[in-house]
């Protein structure tokens, strides 16, 4: 009889011990959750997959964005901070800025895949690379995309290149400027949320090339 009371006694404590963890891994809504504690969730469950355990290393550029809310909050010597290290990171084609081939570069602008799964190793066609652009950007005319980012319709326009001026050495000075937002978008938004398609190696030094030609080329369906 003894034996029962004390296995019945321990079977509630496991039993309270248990329901009284689960009430307290429920948090209530408006606990802060700690960064610490972020990170400490991802560590149990990714640290495992070497596919993925790189990504729990921060960047230096990120570690300084991921201490404020939003770009409006950072004081201007972190923003600066961010900017250097993210044009350093800028690798360039072998034969330097040139006109790519716009039609490829669409390919991959239209192409949902790649950069999630690309790098990791385990798509269905790991060379599948895409941007993804429309999940954020409207591009051409009539097809549907999202507001996260500004609508590209146009682009080439907006940055004053014609067929008369695109070989000039400022169209070049064009062409490198928004190379260097799709290679690493934080070289001129630091902290953005556009992927830094580059710097990550979701899209080669080409693919980038390709990229801008289609947003600035006059002949692209971008600029008609
Ligand atoms: C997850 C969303 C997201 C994706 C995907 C994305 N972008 Fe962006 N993009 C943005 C945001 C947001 C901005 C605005 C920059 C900022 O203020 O952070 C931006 C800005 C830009 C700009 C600069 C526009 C200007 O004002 O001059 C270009 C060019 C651009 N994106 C091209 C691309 C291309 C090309 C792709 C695909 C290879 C792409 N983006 C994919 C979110 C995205």
């Amino acid at each position: 009889m003894r034996k029962i009371v004390v296995g019945l006694t321990i079977a509630g404590m496991v039993v309270g011990g248990v329901y009284a963890q689960q009430k307290k891994a429920q948090p209530k809504r408006e606990e802060a959750v700690k960064p610490e504690e972020v990170m400490q969730v991802l560590k149990t469950g990714l640290s495992s997959d070497p596919r993925f355990a790189w990504k729990l290393n921060q960047d230096e550029a990120q570690k300084i964005c991921s201490k404020y809310k939003s770009r409006e909050e950072m004081p201007a010597k972190e923003l600066q901070r961010v900017i250097q290290l993210s044009q350093q990171s800028i690798a360039y084609p072998q034969w330097g800025i040139y006109w790519g081939d716009w039609k490829e570069g669409q390919k991959i602008v239209d192409s949902p895949s790649g950069g999630r799964y690309a790098s990791y190793g385990f798509s269905d066609s790991p060379t599948a690379k895409g941007g993804n652009c429309y999940a954020c950007h409207l591009i051409e005319k009539g097809k549907p995309g999202g507001t996260m980012g500004p609508n590209l319709y146009g682009y080439g326009k907006k940055w004053g290149i014609s067929k008369e001026n695109m070989n000039s050495p400022e169209a070049v000075e064009k062409l490198k400027a928004v190379y260097n937002i799709v290679y690493n978008s934080w070289s001129a938004f630091p902290c953005s949320s556009m992927p830094r398609f580059g710097y990550h190696g979701n899209l080669s030094t080409n693919d980038v090339m390709n990229v801008v030609t289609y947003l600035l080329h006059p002949e692209s369906p971008v600029n008609k």
